[in-house]
């Protein structure tokens, strides 16, 4: 099964995304049905692993939508897009990104001046804890992958966001930080997803994916108390929402 399909059998992230919408949406000012968006990370828009791209197309196509297979940190690329889009969202995305500071100001660079963006990212789960723990190990620690992962928000997420949203010169309309526990019902299935989504962002030469696989899925079933496969779990997450607009 490609990543994008067991991907897409993963609510948890749908879940969260559905209800911060329904917290917000009075805080997105949106002018007309005409506004450009553009959604960085997969769904509608962008994506860096093709797969995803093609799994948008066959899933979710409309005249409207247009996909397209690109890295957020590609410059040549934005420059193509700049002050293009009225509203932007990016669900899930920016732990990745081992640079915020460039990732935001990319975010910047695309939206039009008064364009506003909705972020959610992931500050703490228990995948940031187990990937901090497996490179600890010096088999796992050469390939560097804890750096593109889980980029570190440091212990105050909110304050460190805010001041970075400023610096590159937006207005912060929210920013705020929620604890929560999500309830999981197929855990061994979304472990798979976020294995293979780091697989396909490159970060573990292919001969290895099967013992990564299985060392990530033991650690985090140790963090969950051993839970049995089938037995729903309620994961602890920490997850900064912020939604920003462009000043200058
Ligand atoms: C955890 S998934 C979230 C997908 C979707 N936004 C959601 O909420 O279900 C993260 C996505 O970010 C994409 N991604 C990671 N780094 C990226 C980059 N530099 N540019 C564009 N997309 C990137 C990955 O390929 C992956 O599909």
């Amino acid at each position: 099964m490609s990543y994008a399909s067991k991907w897409s059998n993963i609510d948890v992230n749908k879940r969260i995304v559905l209800r911060q919408l329904k917290n917000y949406c009075d805080l997105l000012k949106w002018k007309n049905y005409k506004e450009n968006c553009i959604d960085v990370g997969c769904g509608e828009a962008i994506d860096k692993l093709d797969d995803m791209i093609q799994f948008g197309r066959e899933h979710n196509s409309h005249e409207k939508i247009e996909y397209h297979t690109m890295d957020i940190l590609n410059d040549r690329m934005i420059k193509n897009m700049l002050n293009q889009f009225d509203r932007l969202f990016s669900f899930f995305v920016s732990h990745l990104i081992p640079d915020t500071r460039t990732f935001l100001t990319n975010l910047h660079n695309i939206l039009k001046l008064d364009g506003q963006m909705l972020v959610i990212t992931p500050s703490d789960t228990i995948f940031k804890q187990v990937s901090s723990e497996l490179y600890q190990d010096e088999r796992w620690l050469r390939y560097k992958l804890q750096k593109p992962i889980f980029t570190d928000y440091t212990a105050n997420p909110v304050h460190h966001i805010t001041g970075l949203l400023q610096k590159i010169g937006f207005k912060v309309d929210l920013c705020e930080s929620n604890k929560q526990f999500i309830s999981v019902h197929n855990f061994k299935g979304f472990v798979a997803a976020i294995v293979d989504m780091y697989q396909n962002l490159g970060a573990l030469p292919t001969e290895l994916w099967q013992v990564f696989s299985e060392e990530f899925l033991q650690k985090c079933r140790e963090k969950c108390n051993n839970l049995g496969e089938d037995e729903k779990y309620d994961m602890p997450i920490e997850f900064p929402v912020f939604i920003a607009t462009k000043l200058s």
